[in-house]
């Protein structure tokens, strides 16, 4: 081995340990880039976790322009939350066909599961008029997540006018115990229905809360469920509120709130639209809960970036959520 080599080698190592120990700087309320360098345009986002190799696939609403007929659902691709490759478009405006409806519509929130069934990815998203009186909730699916997704069917989920909506994959232990559609009811209460083993239907409502809420994200911890949501008022940001449910059951699941985890009746100026469990790095068998959300007026629509912070469980019950201008993936 020459000297050569035995430096080469020392390099690689210390390259190795460096890397290692990288920090992995989540910001918030800053513009944010994809490896090329673009700024990322993926707003109301679902995170579908790869079923295949645990990659993250970051779906979301493309750049929020004033014109409706360009709007489509973009697609990014990460293995580690950081590091993000622009997919592209992977479903458009132009493909949303319905018999006696005319485009351009509204496309929101757009979240995406795979069914091991079927071995589709099924998309589903808020559809609507540019007035938001059609309040219908549209499906597309494709063979792979990085599509393009087929538009299949749009309708009101269980006859409901159905406006902001997630899923939620109910997954325990690898097992997946169903997939859920929680979405606002013609803005008069929240509606949670188990979708048909295929994911292209519901099949009726049997857990809600009384109330108007949007920007629902269901998660799950220490045998509860809780539900971010915030308050109604358009792009504006209001007090967010989380709800836990006392019981291991999502299908009749009650909601009880735990107040706005944040102290701050903006919620940053965010509202939510996911909360992703991600494996503990520094804590291994255990999970941070990311808050997603957006921050829509920055300072317009147009600029609209991402809020992601991590839940402080004080216990299952008291639950926090802290303003951090970047945090390290690896302190968590
Ligand atoms: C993205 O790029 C812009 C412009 O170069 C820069 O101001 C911003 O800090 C970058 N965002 C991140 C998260 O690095
Ligand atoms: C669409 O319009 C046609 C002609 O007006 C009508 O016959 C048909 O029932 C309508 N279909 C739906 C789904 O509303
Ligand atoms: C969904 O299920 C309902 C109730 O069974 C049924 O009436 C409706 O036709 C189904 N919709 C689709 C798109 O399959
Ligand atoms: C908002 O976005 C537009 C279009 O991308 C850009 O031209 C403008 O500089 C942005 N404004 C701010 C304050 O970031
Ligand atoms: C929640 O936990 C924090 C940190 O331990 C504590 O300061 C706060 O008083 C607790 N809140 C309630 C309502 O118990």
């Amino acid at each position: 081995m020459s000297v050569m080599h035995i430096v080469l080698y020392l390099f690689l190592i210390v390259e190795c340990y460096c890397s290692f120990f990288d920090p992995a700087y989540i910001y918030s309320g800053i513009v944010w880039n994809d490896t090329d360098g673009k700024s990322i345009q993926s707003h109301a986002a679902g995170i579908l976790i790869d079923p295949n190799d645990n990659s993250y696939w970051w779906y979301g609403e493309s750049l929020k322009t004033s014109t409706l007929a360009d709007h489509g659902v973009n697609c990014y691709h990460s293995k580690d939350l950081i590091n993000w490759i622009n997919i592209g478009e992977v479903l458009g405006q132009k493909q949303v066909v319905i018999q006696n409806q005319s485009g351009p519509y509204v496309i929101e929130r757009p979240k995406v599961v795979w069914n091991p069934l079927t071995k589709l990815y099924v998309m589903w998203f808020h559809l609507d008029s540019y007035d938001y009186q059609y309040r219908y909730a549209g499906i597309a699916t494709s063979p792979t997540p990085n599509g393009k997704f087929t538009f299949i069917d749009a309708f009101q989920p269980d006859g409901v006018p159905s406006l902001d909506m997630n899923l939620y994959e109910d997954k325990r232990n690898g097992v997946v115990q169903g997939v859920y559609f929680v979405r606002s009811c013609n803005n008069e209460y929240v509606g949670i229905s188990k979708l048909t083993d295929d994911y292209l239907n519901t099949t009726g409502i049997t857990s809600r809360i009384g109330e108007p809420r949007e920007g629902h994200a269901i998660f799950y911890r220490n045998n509860r469920y809780y539900m971010m949501t915030s308050h109604l008022t358009g792009w504006s940001p209001n007090p967010a509120e989380l709800f836990v449910t006392n019981q291991d059951n999502l299908q009749h699941a009650e909601w009880s709130s735990l107040g706005n985890p944040t102290n701050s009746p903006t919620t940053f100026n965010s509202q939510s639209t996911f909360v992703l469990p991600y494996p503990s790095r520094k804590f291994p068998g255990t999970f941070v809960y990311i808050y997603m959300g957006d921050r829509w007026n920055a300072p317009e629509l147009l600029n609209a970036t991402y809020i992601w912070l991590p839940f402080t469980f004080n216990s299952d019950t008291n639950v926090t959520l802290e303003w951090q201008d970047k945090w390290d993936l690896n302190d968590y």
